[in-house]
């Protein structure tokens, strides 16, 4: 069973570059195939999300050609098939980005209900209210979401919640509903743009995005597009943490620092410097790390996906700290598995309350998801000795290329296979 091993203690030193937004990809892949024209999307990153995405797109007659590993044309004039469900889609959440693109161009959609991180229980009433307002039937049966409408009209919808999906799949109905859409509490997160800039490039009249009120004014029909996916924005927050963590000193290339602000914001409260430029930011940790408090809000407050970041950084700074997790009940799952490594954390339901401790030790441990996997990665990196670290199929969910991008940064880790390869980088690394 493939696994990372670790050996602690390097400082992270040098440049990293961050790929494209995972988040911001999976929508726009989705809302490609809105079109019968063709579309060219560049700055892809290669992870197993946007894979599986694209061969469920695939398996629906959708054309799609790779060029390099980080462009793809798609073509999406002959699809056969409204009904996405194959074995691999149930598993990512952003299978229910068809729905909102398949019902707009189609009228139709039956997609697999999603899955996903193991983070919560994540509702779609909002999804599903915002369909029926724009006129869809919506049932869910046998593990289908099947929607259904004569023609979709726009409408005024509020959202009781504010969630990115839900604000992403009513925009990408309402783009291809007759009359005018106003979404209201809609999510305001960098992903949102990038896909509402997209939709707008292939003809789309979307106004508001990054604000709570987005307007759309229906097309009857949207044209192809080239377009190049925002960078990531927690790719880049987990390097400026592990370079925290690490006590290092990282650039992290390819990224747009606005998207940063609450990153940084708590980066340098916790006595990191960060030096930001055009596109890039550099975090050096030269000093001992400082408790604080935060809580996990939607965009522009800080992102629920950095919050077991922030908490391995927390577990070594001096003093209590207090992380409050306001977007999913069930996102602290891996303080279990950061207390084999040492740390000092107490959960009380949303709150996790962290005493520091000097250092993390190394142990066998296991990814719960993708953002907890890749904060135990971190600790992992800091900690004194050996870690591995199991079901690391998680992490590769939404991050390319992460232990070769922690290794280019001086980090001890390598994917092992066997016992026998894991003993070897056990003696090669002393
Ligand atoms: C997206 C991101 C995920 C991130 C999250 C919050 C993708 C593929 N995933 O997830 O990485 O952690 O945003 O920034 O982009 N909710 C409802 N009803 C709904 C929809 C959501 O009650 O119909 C609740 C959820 O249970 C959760 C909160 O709203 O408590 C936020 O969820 P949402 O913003 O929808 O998250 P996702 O789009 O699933």
């Amino acid at each position: 069973m493939e696994q990372y091993a670790i050996k602690g203690g390097n400082p992270l030193v040098g440049e990293v570059e961050i790929g494209g937004a995972k988040n911001a990809a999976l929508p726009i892949l989705a809302a490609s195939v809105m079109t019968d024209d063709t579309v060219y999307i560049e700055n892809m990153p290669d992870v197993r999300d946007t894979n599986v995405l694209l061969s469920a797109m695939s398996n629906i007659g959708v054309m799609v050609k790779r060029e390099g590993r980080h462009s793809v044309i798609i073509n999406a004039s002959q699809i056969s098939n409204l009904v996405v469900e194959d074995e691999h889609i149930k598993k990512i959440r952003a299978s229910y980005y068809l729905i909102g693109a398949l019902l707009g161009k189609y009228k139709h959609a039956e997609v697999a209900l999603p899955g996903g991180c193991d983070i919560g229980c994540r509702a779609i009433d909002q999804h599903i209210k915002g369909f029926r307002a724009l006129g869809a039937e919506v049932v869910i049966e046998h593990g289908l979401i099947k929607t259904n409408a004569e023609h979709l009209k726009g409408n005024h919808i509020y959202m009781d919640v504010v969630s990115v999906g839900a604000t992403i799949n009513v925009m990408m109905a309402a783009v291809l509903a007759e009359g005018a859409t106003i979404i209201e509490n809609a999510a305001k997160e960098p992903h949102v743009v990038d896909l509402a800039n997209f939709l707008n490039s292939m003809g789309a009249n979307i106004k508001g995005a990054g604000t709570d009120v987005i307007r759309i004014k229906g097309v009857s029909k949207l044209h192809g597009s080239e377009y190049a996916i925002i960078p990531d924005q927690i790719e880049a927050g987990t390097f400026m943490f592990a370079a925290a963590v690490t006590k290092g000193d990282v650039t992290v290339k390819n990224v747009i620092p606005k998207h940063l602000e609450s990153i940084t914001a708590k980066l340098l409260e916790i006595g990191c410097e960060v030096e930001e430029a055009d596109d890039c930011v550099r975090v050096v940790a030269s000093k001992p790390l400082i408790h604080t408090h935060v809580k996990t809000l939607p965009y522009p407050g800080f992102p629920t996906d950095m919050q077991p970041q922030i908490t391995v950084a927390l577990a070594l700074s001096k003093g209590t700290s207090i992380v409050t997790e306001s977007i999913f009940e069930n996102r602290f799952k891996y303080v279990d598995e950061l207390t084999r490594m040492g740390a000092n954390i107490k959960v009380e339901g949303n709150t996790a309350i962290i005493d520091g401790i000097e250092r993390y030790t190394g142990a066998s441990i296991s990814a719960p998801d993708l953002r907890a996997g890749a904060a135990l990665v971190m600790a992992a990196l800091a900690a004194e000795g050996f870690t591995t670290v199991d079901d690391i199929r998680y992490i590769e969910r939404g991050y390319e290329d992460f232990h070769l991008k922690l290794q280019n940064l001086g980090a001890q880790i390598e994917l092992v296979d066997t016992e026998r390869e894991l003993q070897k980088f056990k003696l090669k690394t002393g």
